[in-house]
């Protein structure tokens, strides 16, 4: 894992926007494939969209050739429900964006056999390429997407409950937490662990200790994010408060100095 420790939430959606800048440009159209990355909800990579909206206003980006495939979805919301994640992404990012609507994929919550629509939305994204960069963030019981504590290290995309715990996390962009949906599908962790490069960002102090047994835990279901140390190009991208619990915190911030000297990171 390469652990980058930023200032604060500003900068690590800068460091986000030259990684994702970096991987559309080098998988552009003319070159080998198209670029294919996932996407998350949640509030943490809101300052990230802002930045890649506008680089596209400024010119500076496109994503004209670009597939996305986003990590999961509530079952069970009114298809144009304010908070399902497919208008939440069309809100914050597509909408204001040259991306070519039949390429954004979320996964699909109305057919009637969710079980084979999920393994459907995984040979779609192999088929796609791949995921070139899996955007991700972390829930404070150290889930990713939808994944709960207990998900299998190698699940496809499937249904899965949300914990009473994401529940409460999540209401507070409903109107009560009776609102929030129960059920989700999302990308399983086996599928998150095909992408060729994952980029996690936390901020803030509520995520210190998801952040930490993450990243310095053992590698358990118990906290689906530790699934990610099996990766072998995965980007952890964290601001003060978030690493403020990490035991080699110094040493984290040692080795990226001098990744920086070999590959340094314009923003
Ligand atoms: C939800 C999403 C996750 C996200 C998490 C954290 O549960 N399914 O993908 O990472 O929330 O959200 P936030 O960034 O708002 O803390």
């Amino acid at each position: 894992m390469r652990v980058i420790i930023e200032n604060d939430a500003d900068q690590v959606a800068k460091v986000a926007a030259f990684f994702v800048g970096q991987v559309i440009h080098e998988n552009r159209p003319s070159k080998t494939k198209n670029p294919v990355l996932g996407l998350a909800t949640g509030s943490t990579p809101l300052k990230l969209y802002e930045i890649l909206i506008e680089q596209y206003k400024a010119g500076e980006l496109s994503f004209a050739g670009v597939t996305t495939f986003n990590l999961d979805e509530y079952v069970g919301l009114p298809a144009n429900h304010e908070q399902s994640y497919r208008n939440f992404m069309q809100r914050h990012l597509f909408d204001h964006i040259d991306i070519d609507p039949a390429s954004t994929f979320l996964p699909s919550v109305s057919s009637p056999d969710l079980r084979q629509e999920g393994l459907r939305y995984d040979q779609r994204i192999l088929e796609a390429g791949g995921i070139d960069l899996q955007l991700l963030g972390i829930g404070f019981d150290g889930h990713i997407g939808f994944n709960e504590p207990g998900s299998s290290l190698a699940s496809p995309t499937r249904l899965k409950a949300l914990t009473r715990q994401t529940r409460a996390d999540n209401s507070r962009f409903f109107d009560s937490i009776d609102q929030v949906p129960k059920l989700s599908v999302t990308m399983g962790i086996g599928s998150i662990l095909k992408a060729k490069q994952c980029l996690l960002l936390a901020t803030g102090t509520q995520k210190q200790d998801a952040v930490q047994a993450m990243i310095e835990g053992p590698v358990s279901s118990r906290v689906p994010a530790s699934a990610l140390q099996l990766h072998p190009n995965t980007v952890v991208l964290l601001d003060e408060a978030a690493a403020a619990k990490l035991e080699f915190q110094d040493y984290y911030r040692d080795s990226e100095s001098l990744q920086r000297e070999i590959q340094p990171i314009a923003i």
